[in-house]
């Protein structure tokens, strides 16, 4: 079935592409305001796009036309985030964090979590979470009721239990057990079920024809 997004109305495109898309990785972002008070929320849109920088990308849509959500809203005034990781330890207490909470609310401490200080960035992380990646402010690109931020990244924290090798830079990925975000409100994956798929030489691929 095609689906025309020049036809589609854009609730609906979303409905689309969160239920065909996935699993998606989340993005838990810590922000500040300027006054320092502490925001948490999840955000799926989200992925990392290159290393030299490292740069991040999360889709943020708005609380009410014309009104930002905090995390956006704390980014422009401070122009620092950090993206933590979810484990599926954690999922629960991620959940607790997207509740609409009105700004001022520290949703980090609705959740029973605990925040470390981070190392460059202003900005803590979440310390029950086995990956952080503290980010400066590259560019925010506006579209329609979304603005997608595009993040440095400066550095990153893995649990040291999930580093395997650390001169090598080998991380234990299976021990983050991180969750993806699946269809609808509420679905998500864990990523227990793996399939290993070698990468192809080809001078391989062409013995495997000529066999
Ligand atoms: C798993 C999950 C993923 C989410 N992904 C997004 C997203 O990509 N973009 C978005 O605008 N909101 C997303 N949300 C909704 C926000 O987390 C929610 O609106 C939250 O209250 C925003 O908080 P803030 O105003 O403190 O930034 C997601 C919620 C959940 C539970």
């Amino acid at each position: 079935m095609l689906f025309d997004f020049a036809k589609i109305p854009h609730d609906q495109a979303y409905k689309l592409c969160v239920a065909s898309v996935v699993p998606r990785p989340v993005a838990w972002v810590v922000s500040q305001d300027r006054e320092g008070q502490v925001n948490a929320a999840p955000y799926s849109f989200f992925n990392v796009f290159s290393d030299n920088p490292v740069v991040v990308a999360i889709g943020c849509s708005q609380r009410a036309p014309g009104t930002p959500k905090d995390t956006l809203a704390n980014i422009e005034a401070t122009g620092q985030f950090v993206v933590n990781l979810v484990s599926a330890a954690n999922a629960d207490q991620m959940n607790i964090t997207a509740v609409d909470f009105p700004a001022g609310v520290n949703e980090v401490t609705e959740a029973g979590l605990t925040t470390t200080p981070s190392t460059m960035v202003r900005v803590p992380r979440i310390a029950e979470s086995p990956v952080a990646l503290e980010c400066e402010i590259l560019q925010f690109v506006p579209t329609n009721g979304h603005t997608i931020v595009l993040g440095r990244v400066v550095a990153m924290h893995i649990d040291d239990d999930c580093v395997l090798d650390a001169a090598k830079f080998y991380v234990d990925t299976p021990k983050l057990d991180l969750v993806g975000r699946m269809h609808g409100r509420g679905w998500y994956a864990r990523t227990t079920d793996r399939i290993e798929i070698p990468r192809i030489p080809l001078a391989e691929w062409e013995a495997r024809k000529k066999a």
